[in-house]
């Protein structure tokens, strides 16, 4: 903050509060009217209103309001830059909360992380920790089920693009992950686009033939990244192309448009983000999904 605005605020708020004080001791009474007659002058349906004294309860709630009010501005921020006496911050706080939460955690995740992932996998109260780590760190991307989206895998099911072994599913996680599938649209021009799309997706129902006018192409274009029967290569993550799971869509235009434009689908790395303890149980965790 400018120390303009700094003061602008510490002015504003010492005049309010000067103002406040002073509009309440000002316009104090202290004792009843003793004959109860003074009246207001103001009259609502005939009722009068009298010039009585405020409640003492709600005059010294106010008095303490007031107290407390200042001694909140000397010890906590509040008064433009000045950051009070405690020198207390919210990111402060919030890091001693998760530092105090890891500490306590360390043993329980050393002990999960001990033992083999397909072993942790069955293992429900650590699952639900996974769960939880799942909703934090992934469903933004996978969906709260895992269940994906056009781009984002769904990891419920058996198809994976680079390997559903434990190890797979940690390489994908720590070091993330980056596809590279080029786009065609110039190598292969209107038409051939359109005859590869109708290959695939050929391919993906089992009709797929050589006599198919791009069945060579596939071969010297397609077949280095997902195989010659387009059975896909988890070394790449080149998806299987003879089933009907789809990482971007099954239909002829959504297929069109991956050969078109290319797809670049990037997992982002965890390894500098989360813990080992916690990339194994979310692995376990993963493997969960669609072992169970
Ligand atoms: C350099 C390796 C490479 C080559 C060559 C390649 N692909 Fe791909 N392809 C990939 C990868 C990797 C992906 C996954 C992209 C992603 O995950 O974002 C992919 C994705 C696709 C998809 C989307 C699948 C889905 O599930 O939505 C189709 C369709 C496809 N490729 C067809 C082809 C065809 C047809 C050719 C030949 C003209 C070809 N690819 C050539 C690597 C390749
Ligand atoms: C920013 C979005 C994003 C986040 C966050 C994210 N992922 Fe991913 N993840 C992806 C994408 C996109 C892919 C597919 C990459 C590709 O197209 O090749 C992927 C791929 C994967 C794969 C490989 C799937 C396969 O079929 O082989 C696994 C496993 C995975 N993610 C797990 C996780 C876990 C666990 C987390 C949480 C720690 C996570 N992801 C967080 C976007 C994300």
């Amino acid at each position: 903050m400018s120390s303009f605005w700094s003061l602008w605020i510490i002015v504003l708020t010492i005049v309010t509060l000067v103002g406040v004080t002073w509009l309440l001791f000002a316009n104090r009474k202290t004792r009843l009217n003793a004959e109860n007659e003074a009246k207001t002058g103001h009259v609502y349906d005939g009722i009068e209103e009298y010039d009585n004294p405020l409640p003492a309860w709600w005059f010294n709630l106010f008095v303490l309001t007031l107290i407390f009010t200042v001694g909140y501005l000397v010890f906590y921020p509040g008064m433009g830059n000045f950051k009070g006496l405690l020198k207390w911050t919210s990111i402060q706080q919030w890091q001693e909360e998760v530092d105090a939460a890891e500490e306590k955690f360390k043993p329980l995740y050393q002990s999960l992380a001990a033992k083999p992932i397909p072993e942790l996998a069955k293992d429900k109260e650590a699952m639900k920790i996974g769960q939880r780590l799942f909703a934090n760190s992934c469903a933004t991307c996978h969906g709260s089920d895992a269940g994906g989206a056009i781009g984002y895998p769904n990891l419920r099911d058996h198809d994976w693009l680079y390997g559903g072994e434990p190890d797979n599913i940690v390489t994908s996680i720590k070091g993330g992950r980056n596809a590279v599938m080029p786009a065609w649209a110039n190598t292969l021009g209107g038409k051939g686009l359109e005859d590869m799309a109708s290959y695939v997706l050929a391919l993906s129902k089992g009709e797929a033939s050589s006599e198919h006018p791009a069945a060579e192409t596939f071969q010297t274009m397609c077949s280095v990244c997902h195989g010659a029967d387009g059975s896909g290569n988890i070394a790449l993550g080149a998806p299987n192309l003879t089933d009907d799971i789809w990482l971007y869509g099954g239909k002829p235009e959504q297929i069109l448009q991956s050969l078109a434009i290319g797809r670049n689908g990037k997992m982002p790395a965890q390894q500098d983000i989360l813990s080992p303890e916690k990339i194994h149980i979310l692995s376990a965790y993963v493997y969960s999904l669609s072992n169970e």
